[in-house]
């Protein structure tokens, strides 16, 4: 059975790269916005000592152009395809799940209800996914932000407004800078993501698999077969790579030898059979 792999959101263009879209089980697709979005201006990426940080801001085509140019290319690739609907209130949730309901080859719905880079969605996260609710049958996974003081009790109410299951976590902001002691992006502060997040996603992971009994797609930071059972044992059933895949696209395939190797060397025969392991009060 294994543990399946995702790309994190918004770390893979499929259609640029379709044969690494195929090392995955699932391919989720970068945050769609009703509208087309031409993101925040340069400089957007800047590496630092442990992580990356990203300002992309949700550049992407709107819903139209999603469906008309890249939907069927996408369904093309015969990896299974969840769809990141993103967007600034609780009807542009509605509108974009209404209209991918209609489509078979979407098998579910990451609700962006996190990214760092845009101003704060006036709605809470339980509102966007009661609105999604509202509009698809498909399965719906809530993406949360690590920045927060309980995330718990983010996971039960959105959990409570019909979301199947939670993506942990989103980038955490952060802010880099140069010789001259100015930020090294344009908008200073940014996404922060990689090896620095993973134990931000540790503790996240950890708390919301004690509060809730859906699956949970873990990621931040993931670089190892070690890495994913670490995310694995806290409570999570699927895991996702993202700033791995722009240092190693190939990491797919390496970390699944990697997490079954590391799962049977302490006594497990399926890597996800050590879910929940370390989450306090399991066996
Ligand atoms: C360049 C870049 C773009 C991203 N774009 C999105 C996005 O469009 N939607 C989203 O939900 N998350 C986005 N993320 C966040 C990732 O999906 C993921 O949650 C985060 O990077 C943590 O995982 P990692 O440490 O393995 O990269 C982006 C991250 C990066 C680095």
């Amino acid at each position: 059975m294994g543990v399946p792999l995702l790309n994190a959101s918004g770390c893979l263009d499929a259609l640029a790269a379709p044969e690494v879209a195929r090392t995955l089980d699932i391919f989720v697709t970068k945050t769609i916005t009703p509208s087309p979005r031409r993101g925040n201006p340069p400089v957007r990426i800047a590496e630092t000592e442990h992580g990356m940080l990203n300002s992309i801001g949700l550049q992407g085509p709107g819903l139209d152009n999603f469906v008309d140019h890249q939907l069927a290319r996408l369904s093309a690739l015969g990896t299974e395809l969840w769809v990141s609907i993103g967007g600034f209130s609780a009807d542009d949730f509605a509108v974009s799940c209404a209209r991918l309901d209609e489509e078979d080859a979407v098998t579910a719905f990451e609700l962006n209800l996190s990214c760092p880079n845009v101003e704060e969605a006036p709605e809470t996260a339980a509102a966007l996914v009661a609105a999604a609710r509202g509009a698809t049958r498909k399965p719906l996974y809530a993406k949360l932000s690590p920045a927060q003081w309980d995330i718990a009790a983010s996971a039960r109410a959105v959990v409570a407004e019909g979301a199947d299951g939670l993506s942990l976590v989103n980038t955490i902001r952060g802010l880099a800078l140069d010789e001259g002691l100015r930020p090294r992006l344009a908008r200073a502060v940014g996404g922060y993501s990689g090896p620095a997040l993973k134990p931000i996603a540790l503790a996240c992971v950890h708390a919301c698999a004690s509060a809730v009994d859906v699956p949970i797609v873990g990621m931040g930071g993931v670089a190892t077969g070690l890495d994913a059972l670490e995310l694995v044992a806290v409570g999570a059933s699927s895991v996702a790579l993202g700033t791995v895949l722009f240092a190693d696209p190939a990491a797919a395939g390496r970390i699944r030898d990697e997490l079954a190797t590391e799962a049977a060397r302490r006594g497990f025969d399926d890597p996800l059979d050590a879910r929940g392991r370390s989450v306090v009060g399991s066996e």
